[in-house]
């Protein structure tokens, strides 16, 4: 496994590195074939909080995948919806293979309750699909919200892999 960036993703620099740890901890977990089914896919992955919308742009020029952006304050373009996930995600049940986001549970910056916001993921997610995590507030039930865990971040630094269950 490799560290993920502390940093936000603001340049597309940041980006792949961010990509890089995403993809090593997927092969690392023998879910490869799900990066390579995401470049199939339109659309195919959710970055849930995606501030500037650097990744979102990096994964559709350079990767080759069909990413789609939500952030309660990003301001527009083709691929971001401004959307609360306390309002509903603007995506119909079971669409994307990957939702990934970062730093979300902040509790004095969003006040977010996770219990609502793996409702949403989950609902967006296809069975098989995978959450991935990357944040220094995770909630601790997330066992309990309809996920199998794959990968807890107990050991780690605050990065979980999670896996949507029929
Ligand atoms: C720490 S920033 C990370 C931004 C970006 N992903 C990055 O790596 O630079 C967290 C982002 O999540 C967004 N956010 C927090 N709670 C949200 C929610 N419930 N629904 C949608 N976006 C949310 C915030 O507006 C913020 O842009």
């Amino acid at each position: 496994m490799r560290d993920y960036p502390h940093d936000l993703t603001n340049t597309p620099e940041d980006a792949a590195a961010l990509w890089g740890c995403v993809q090593q901890d997927l092969q690392d977990l023998g879910k490869g074939e799900i990066l390579r089914a995401a470049q199939a896919e339109i659309p195919a992955l959710l970055d849930l909080g995606c501030g500037r919308g650097t990744l979102v742009r990096y994964l559709r020029e350079k990767v080759g995948i069909c990413a789609l952006g939500a952030d309660r304050r990003s301001d527009g373009g083709q691929w971001f919806f401004r959307r609360d996930t306390n309002e509903g995600l603007p995506f119909a049940d079971d669409t994307f293979l990957i939702v990934y986001s970062r730093g979300i549970f902040d509790p004095n910056l969003y006040g977010n309750q996770p219990e609502s916001v793996f409702r949403e993921v989950r609902r967006v997610l296809r069975v098989g699909g995978l959450y991935v995590l990357h944040d220094g507030n995770l909630p601790m039930y997330r066992d309990q919200m309809g996920f199998q865990v794959l990968r807890d971040s107990i050991l780690d630094m605050g990065e979980v892999v999670l896996e949507k269950t029929a």
